[in-house]
């Protein structure tokens, strides 16, 4: 029974943690028959509230259709009851925060649709528990299952919007580079042109006021690239911290 739960560390402090036991693992599976009785009904009704919200309507149109996400959804449904916790679950649920991300879904209503869930799942527990403690329990279980999958899906939301800002940060970076090395030649034509301008005498004085303030506008955007590439670095140590955290937490 020791393979329900993968055995990987980094996973068992999480089990421990929510307190999630290969019992409770057990006591989910025997809801699989009543999980897929009712899987369309929920997933209609699921849908009917989400697209309910114009934002959130948008976001689908814009990515999927109802169609396929009901599918998914159903899956995702019934797959609460699978007695195994795995490394493909764990990746399978690191991919939705992923896959959320990528569709600019805020957890904020991630998170309260599983409202729904909660209403759905304590119906169906209600039904087949009559014991009162034996109702606690199941439903409990899939309780501290939903907060592992909400967990992971919300790390791997905001780990992929890190690697996101990481991505941008290294284009304005290259950017900033760029306009760094226009200041410096533009600066080495701007004294170029002030050795000019002082060799045809009075007829270059006012080309020598142009290059000299051709020249100060070079030194200002080399400073400010400076200036830039600081505030970027000091950006990137303050990101390469919370990855640094979020690695080892
Ligand atoms: C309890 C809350 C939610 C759960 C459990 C959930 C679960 C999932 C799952 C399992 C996937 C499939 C990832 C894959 O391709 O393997 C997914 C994708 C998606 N979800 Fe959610 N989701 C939730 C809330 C929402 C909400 C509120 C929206 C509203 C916009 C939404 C929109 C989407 C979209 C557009 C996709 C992409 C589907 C595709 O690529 O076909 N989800 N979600």
């Amino acid at each position: 029974m020791e393979e329900n739960l993968t055995n990987d560390s980094k996973y068992q402090q999480r089990f421990r943690y929510l307190g999630l036991t290969i019992e409770d693992l057990q006591r989910m599976a025997k809801f699989r028959p009543y999980f897929e009785k009712k899987a369309d009904s929920f997933v209609k009704r699921f849908y009917d509230h989400i697209t309910s919200f114009s934002n959130l309507k948008e976001i689908i149109d814009k990515n999927s259709t109802l169609e396929r996400l009901s599918k998914t959804m159903r899956d995702y449904f019934i797959s609460l009851t699978s007695p195994v916790i795995d490394e493909e679950y764990f990746q399978r649920r690191l991919f939705v925060g992923k896959k959320h991300q990528l569709i600019g879904l805020y957890p904020s209503w991630y998170l309260g649709a599983y409202r729904l869930y909660f209403e759905e799942i304590s119906s169906i527990v209600h039904e087949v528990e009559k014991d009162e403690s034996e109702f606690a329990k199941s439903f409990s279980a899939f309780v501290k299952r939903i907060i592992l999958d909400i967990q992971l899906i919300i790390d791997n939301y905001f780990s992929e919007q890190l690697e996101h800002i990481i991505k941008t940060q290294e284009q304005v970076s290259e950017a900033v580079k760029v306009v760094e090395s226009i200041a410096g030649r533009t600066n080495i034509l701007s004294l170029n042109a002030s050795i000019e301008a002082a060799r045809a005498g009075e007829a270059g004085r006012t080309f020598a006021v142009v290059a000299k303030e051709v020249r100060k506008l070079a030194e200002d955007s080399s400073r400010s690239s400076k200036k830039i590439m600081e505030m970027i670095d000091k950006n990137m140590r303050e990101i390469r911290q919370i990855k640094y955290q979020e690695e080892t937490s």
